[in-house]
């Protein structure tokens, strides 16, 4: 029987989902939950990686019932996931043996240097094409092996074993296969990005034994066939979130952009087959990458909070009940009133790369509402999506002509709207808003034959909106600047 969809499974920051995509790249069935999210110290961010297994096992099942799919019916599965999150497992139990270390956690930042033995940051940056900072996984595994002496002993004896969530998921659907993708690898400051293999200076340096490390594959290829919780459906991919969605979006060319908005937002431009080294604070990264192929790699602008800002207003201020009131609750106002919110709870990301920022709230008057407070929130994501923007441009040297976004928070349109007012380009968005998603079906469909080719996939997107700048260059101006003053309060703050 011809198979009649493709399966994805997408582990989230917050939530996990399973998803059914048919030929037309149109998806079908969706499955998913919530997983809870730890902060047992200020800047600590926790997963429970069993329950985010657990929750697989719910959802994987959920999602063929939905449509009444056999396994024979699923061409193949691609895995794509929050990257960095670092999990150590015990090789013969398949438990975790300690809480899942988020990637937005800052608990390493102060003692980078320490973790990684002084090794020449320059150095290290030009390996991996990564700056020194905590949020990469391994100095957040260094950590996990040095927080108990019975780990790392058992780690070195070879019973403990590392992996982002794309390893720990794979590990438990095919029953014990360990590996992971270069994209994930890319993300661990571990992996030399020319050779694409695991550096042994690197390792040796940050005190991580090789025996617990995952094969690096290629993103797209044969990773097993699932054994639980439903036999039988080959696993056809492993790709990081942001690099899927590249693919979700068919950025195949060099030049061609995304910025995804989730949790935080992160904008990647395909440069081909040229390692582009950013001399403007982006990283250097892997796109995804097939077996017998040449390497293409990306620029990424890796902003750490975006949606997680809009969350904390609900959560933790109960300024909204519902993420969609954000925008509501902004357009009761004409503008910030003059209040900036910086939002760096984790430091600040790219393009600035000070792990002990702090965020900060400025221009607060007895004129400011909630109302106000609201648009500020929005146009933080609108402003740091300008400064990688910004650094794309002089890095890349062409500017960025179009910006093409997908994600959870572009269906604000207020905030797509200032994205587009303070970009001043097109920002255009997919009708499949689920690029991530998406990007990891293509990779499995591709990899199985279900697609012939990546041609065939650029007729699946169709732009569904467009938003154009509608600021004057004044007002950006003026409106940048403050932006970027509080920027440095919120560095300033931190040291
Ligand atoms: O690098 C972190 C990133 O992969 C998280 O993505 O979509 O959960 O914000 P997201």
């Amino acid at each position: 029987m011809r198979p009649t969809y493709v399966a994805a499974i997408d582990q989230g920051t917050t939530s996990t989902r399973c998803l059914l995509f048919d030929r037309e790249g149109r998806m079908v069935s969706v499955a998913q939950q919530l997983h809870r999210q730890h902060y047992p110290q200020p800047g600590w961010v926790e997963h429970d990686a069993e329950e985010i297994w657990q929750l697989v096992c719910r959802l994987v099942p959920q999602a063929l019932a939905d449509v009444d799919a056999a396994p024979d019916q699923i061409a193949g599965l691609g895995i794509t996931n929050q990257r960095e999150t670092t999990v150590v497992w015990d090789r013969v139990t398949g438990l975790p043996v300690a809480p899942a270390i988020g990637w937005q956690d800052t608990r390493t930042s102060a003692c980078l240097s320490e973790l990684t033995s002084d090794f020449d940051p320059a150095e290290l940056t030009r390996r991996t094409g990564l700056p020194l900072a905590g949020y990469f996984s391994g100095p957040k595994l260094r950590w996990i092996l040095d927080s108990d002496p019975a780990l790392r002993h058992r780690a070195e004896r070879g019973e403990l074993l590392f992996g982002t969530m794309d390893t720990w998921l794979v590990w438990k659907l095919t029953g014990g296969l360990h590996v992971t993708d270069v994209t994930n690898a890319s993300r661990t400051l571990l992996m030399d990005l020319e050779t694409l293999r695991w550096d042994d200076e690197l390792l040796a340096c940050m005190h991580i034994p090789r025996e617990m490390l995952p094969e690096i594959r290629p993103s797209m290829g044969s990773f097993g066939t699932t054994r639980h919780p439903i036999d039988g459906i080959p696993v056809c991919a492993l790709v990081g979130d942001q690099q899927a969605s590249l693919l979700g979006q068919t950025a195949f060319e060099p030049g061609q952009a995304k910025c995804t908005f989730g949790t935080g937002s992160f904008l990647l431009m395909n440069t081909g087959t040229e390692l582009v080294r950013s001399r403007s604070g982006l990283i250097t990264t892997v796109a995804p990458s097939v077996e017998g192929e040449e390497t293409v790699y990306a620029l990424e602008g890796s902003v750490a909070v975006a949606g997680a800002l809009v969350e904390w207003c609900r959560n933790s201020l109960g300024l909204i009940r519902h993420p969609a009131e954000i925008e509501t609750l902004a357009l009761s106002v004409e503008d910030n009133g003059g209040c900036y919110v910086v939002p760096a709870f984790a430091g600040l990301y790219a393009p600035y790369w000070e792990p002990a920022a702090q965020g900060v709230i400025v221009g607060l008057t007895s004129y400011v509402t909630k109302g106000h407070l609201a648009r500020a929130v929005l146009e933080a994501t609108a402003w740091q999506t300008k400064d990688v923007v910004d650094a794309m441009n002089a890095d890349a040297g062409v500017p960025v002509s179009f910006l093409a976004v997908d994600g959870g928070m572009t269906s604000n349109n207020l905030l797509m709207q200032a994205v587009a007012d303070v970009l001043d380009v097109p920002v255009q968005r997919p009708m499949m808003a689920e690029s991530v998603a998406l990007g990891a079906a293509y990779a499995a469909g591709l990899s199985a034959g279900y697609w012939p080719d990546r041609s065939l996939l650029r007729s699946h997107w169709h732009r569904a909106a467009e938003w154009r700048s509608s600021m004057t260059a004044e007002h950006r101006r003026e409106q940048l600047s403050q932006w970027r003053e509080a920027v440095e309060l919120s560095i300033e703050w931190g040291r």
